[in-house]
């Protein structure tokens, strides 16, 4: 109980600062000359990614773009941009945003987030998953790096609060030492799969991933956000430390989101919407509710503030959601070889489609 309330204590301290060093930065960002931000894609996220720019302040929202020239030019009056393009490159060529969006079909990332790089975009916010194939994440880390860009993947969950918590409840070791760790997640592997890969390893501090032992259904059938997906999977991780986490993600899995570690001093559960903790010596589980903070508007501050402040890399940065990415085709490559594969993955040519295709 001490502990928790100390918690809590602490909890409340850091917010009062963090509000405090938010307001005066607002403040100082009111004086400053606002960067420059594009949206590339107008469908649903870009409509979150928009909305999460104006709350962070400081930016200007100067062109969006869209294949779909109508989709464009109803998001450029929606939210009052100066210029709608058709193709991204007009974005870069007459633009010279400091930062652009990313929230078109996966299978465009790599494309996108390279030549935004190269054209000389400080800051690049890509959404999940970073890219289909794991040479384009290669390459993708690789322009990033040459060109200086902040990569940011919009893995939101690491912006998530409740998330947060929970990494510290097993960084505390309030827990004890994680052993076993079961994931279920009702989605594809490159649509919420690779949120729930991804929070895995922030939770659990980001160890180092050893081998992965899956196996997979494709029936052919399966289709989620443009892409074909797998209908069900049944994945054993095996972590640094010696911690093995085992996913049902897809058709099968059990609930719509959570993350459930053993540890040896007792256990926690992760869902969307709570967190609850079992420590040896207490009486009963404890919760903890989500609180109302945007995941999306504090992965737009980080961009923002890496970007133009030089703040550290955001965590979920390209080098950390590749490495999400290499476990996602991990399980493909295992499942179809019907084996375990080490990683980091040997092979980079290694490709989904064809992976998805062996399966079915
Ligand atoms: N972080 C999250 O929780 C979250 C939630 C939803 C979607 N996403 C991700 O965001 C991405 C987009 O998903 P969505 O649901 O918004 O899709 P969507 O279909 O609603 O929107 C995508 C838009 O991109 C446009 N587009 C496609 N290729 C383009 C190109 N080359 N140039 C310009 N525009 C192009 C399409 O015309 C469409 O309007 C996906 O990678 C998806 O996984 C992430």
């Amino acid at each position: 109980m001490m502990e928790l309330t100390q918690d809590i204590l602490t909890w409340v301290h850091g917010k009062f600062l963090r509000t405090q060093v938010h307001a005066l930065r607002m403040a100082r960002d009111q004086w400053r000359t606002p960067l420059r931000v594009g949206i590339i894609g107008c469908g649903t996220i870009a409509e979150v990614h928009a909305n999460a720019y104006r709350a962070v302040g400081g930016l200007k929202l100067t062109a969006c773009v869209d294949i779909d020239a109508e989709r464009a030019e109803a998001f450029r009056v929606r939210h009052g941009i100066d210029a709608a393009y058709r193709d991204y490159r007009n974005l870069f060529g007459s633009d010279r945003p400091d930062i652009v969006s990313i929230c078109t079909w996966p299978s465009t990332h790599a494309e996108i987030a390279t030549e935004a790089a190269a054209a000389g975009v400080r800051g690049i916010l890509v959404e999940k998953p970073l890219s289909v194939d794991l040479s384009e994440a290669d390459a993708m880390v690789e322009s990033a790096e040459k060109f200086g860009a902040v990569l940011v993947v919009g893995h939101h969950l690491r912006f998530d609060p409740l998330v947060e918590r929970a990494r510290r409840v097993i960084e505390s070791g309030q827990i004890g030492p994680p052993r076993l760790v079961h994931v279920y997640c009702q989605g594809a592997l490159l649509n919420t799969g690779t949120h729930a890969v991804d929070a895995v390893l922030l939770v659990l501090g980001d160890p180092a991933a050893e081998s992965i032992f899956a196996q997979v259904v494709v029936t052919g059938e399966c289709r989620e956000r443009g892409l074909p997906a797998e209908d069900a999977c049944v994945a054993q991780l095996r972590l640094a430390g010696g911690v093995t986490a085992l996913f049902e993600t897809g058709n099968v899995a059990r609930e719509k989101f959570c993350i459930h570690v053993v540890g040896g001093e007792g256990q926690m559960t992760l869902r969307l919407d709570r967190l609850d903790v079992l420590r040896r010596g207490e009486r009963g589980w404890q919760t903890e509710v989500a609180p109302t903070v945007s995941p999306h508007e504090r992965q737009a501050e980080a961009l923002v503030r890496a970007t133009r402040d030089g703040d550290r890399m955001p965590q979920s940065n390209a080098r950390s959601a590749r490495r999400t990415q290499e476990i996602l085709i991990g399980i493909l490559a295992s499942a179809a070889a019907r084996r375990p594969f080490a990683l980091p993955l040997e092979d980079r040519s290694l490709r989904y489609a064809e992976l998805l295709e062996r399966l079915r």
